[in-house]
């Protein structure tokens, strides 16, 4: 069978982690967190001290940055420099700096030969901002995952009590509400969906629900397909 990319893009807190490890899971797929990656370089450039207006030192920073996405007992773990970050690039301070991170065009550069490495041989489900748009512009199934901004706060503040992160609904709103406005108006690869791409809108669907319509619109792609020269 042919080995598909699966591109599921929207904005925080839409499900597209969720969404996309089970689709992964379900097909035998590999899974891209493409979020992580920019979650990666903010928590170095914390632990360095930088802030987002040190573009210079952050790009030079990207070069030198040695990232890996493992996919380990069906888990993503992230190592930066050797070092597994899984959890630590988790809290909202890493989050907040990460997109203006995402904003500076020669990191998102970087990045992009990063990903499309990853994705070069299909069997991927790849999940961001602009993995249907720019990453993968071929890419044979393309989601865009959607909420209304309260139902997006709502499951970001749940998952981030659930690790222990003491932080109010308010507060993860407004942080929601600052990240989409910034994700979305940037010049370079704002969060849009491709003009292909499938929108699903969440809010009254339950988890299973959207992982079967999406795993519905890979099955159709599949039976479209032809299949592989022996
Ligand atoms: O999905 P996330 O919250 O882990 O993403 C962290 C930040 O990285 C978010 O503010 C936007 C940015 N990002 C991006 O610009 N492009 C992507 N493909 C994925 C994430």
């Amino acid at each position: 069978m042919k080995q598909l990319v699966i591109a599921i893009d929207g904005p925080a807190g839409a499900g597209k982690s969720s969404v996309a490890k089970q689709v992964a899971q379900a097909l035998g797929y590999r899974y891209l967190d493409t979020g992580a990656l920019y979650r990666a370089l903010a928590w170095k450039a914390l632990q360095r001290g930088l802030r987002p207006q040190d573009t210079r030192y952050i790009i030079e920073m990207t070069r030198e940055t040695k990232v890996d996405l493992l996919q380990q007992d069906g888990e993503q773990r992230v190592l930066v420099d050797g070092q597994d970050v899984t959890e630590a690039i988790r809290t909202p301070e890493v989050g907040n700096l990460a997109s203006p991170i995402s904003a500076i065009p020669e990191v998102r550069e970087i990045l992009l030969d990063w990903q499309r490495e990853f994705g070069r041989h299909g069997g991927t489900v790849a999940e961001g901002r602009d993995t249907g748009t720019v990453v993968f512009p071929n890419a044979e199934v393309k989601i865009f995952l959607t909420a209304s901004l309260d139902e997006r706060a709502r499951r970001r503040h749940k998952e981030l009590l659930e690790r222990g992160i003491s932080i109010s609904f308010e507060q993860v709103k407004l942080d929601m509400e600052a990240r989409d406005q910034r994700d979305s108006t940037r010049h370079i690869a704002p969060l849009r969906p491709a003009p292909d791409a499938v929108v699903i809108h969440t809010d009254n669907m339950s988890l299973e629900q959207v992982v079967e319509e999406v795993l519905k619109l890979c099955r159709a792609r599949f039976t479209n397909e032809a299949p592989p020269s022996t």
